[in-house]
């Protein structure tokens, strides 16, 4: 079976976009270089600095590196399926958001919006230090948000796996192995979400 280093991801590009976009892709192993903490807060500065609606910031982390007991607090909060894989990883993050306007009162209807922002700002700082991240809805958010004391405003959302590109795949099951090595990367056609006018189901 292929090594990580032979896989070539093939993103077929309808016009021609940034080389960083097109490389990006989600691994589920990762090299054994650990992450510092160094990298750890070059990340969390590149989130740091996205936009948000009223600049409000709604994003809290939650991060460990390998080897830590706040990453193994983090993995006892993956669901079963991302504990198979995520191990692999040598960071571990617990995204939440604010729901809750500055008053406290109001909702704030753009905050997932808002986390989404900050996680692409993380992405592309990543992918520029040819670190590779997986983010993940699998959780257990009730007991991310009882284990890391969040107050009842606060509601975890994701979970996201850090590392170096270059783990081994074989490490994975079958079925995610096959996966992991497949070489064409698979997107809806520009027609089926954008439009030019009303909108259209197709
Ligand atoms: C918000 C979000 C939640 C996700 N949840 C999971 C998850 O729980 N487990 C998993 O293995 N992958 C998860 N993924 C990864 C997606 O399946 C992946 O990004 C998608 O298939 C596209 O593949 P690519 O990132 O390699 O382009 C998630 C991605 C995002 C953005």
């Amino acid at each position: 079976m292929k090594k990580k280093s032979d896989i070539k991801k093939e993103t077929p590009v309808d016009y021609s976009i940034l080389g960083s976009i097109k490389k990006r892709w989600s691994p589920r192993v990762f090299a054994e270089k650990p992450i510092s903490e160094k990298d750890a807060k070059i990340l969390l500065e590149a989130g740091r600095w996205a936009p948000s609606a009223s600049n409000i910031q709604p994003w809290r982390v939650i991060w460990g590196i390998k080897g830590t007991p706040i990453y193994d607090r983090i993995f006892n909060c993956l669901d079963e399926f991302n504990q198979s894989w995520a191990g692999n990883s040598q960071m571990l993050w617990l995204n939440a958001f604010k729901k809750t306007m500055n008053n406290g009162e109001q909702e704030n209807f753009h905050a997932l919006h808002d986390l989404g922002l900050f996680m692409g700002n993380v992405i592309h700082q990543a992918n520029s230090m040819e670190m590779a991240v997986h983010q993940m809805a699998g959780i257990d958010f009730k007991k991310a948000q009882k284990e890391f004391q969040f107050p009842e405003e606060y509601h975890v959302a994701t979970a996201v796996a850090f590392g170096y590109f270059g783990g081994e795949p074989e490490e994975l099951s079958e079925d995610l192995e096959k996966q992991e090595v497949k070489e064409t990367r698979e997107r809806k056609s520009q027609e089926e979400f954008a439009f030019n006018g009303n909108f259209q189901t197709k």
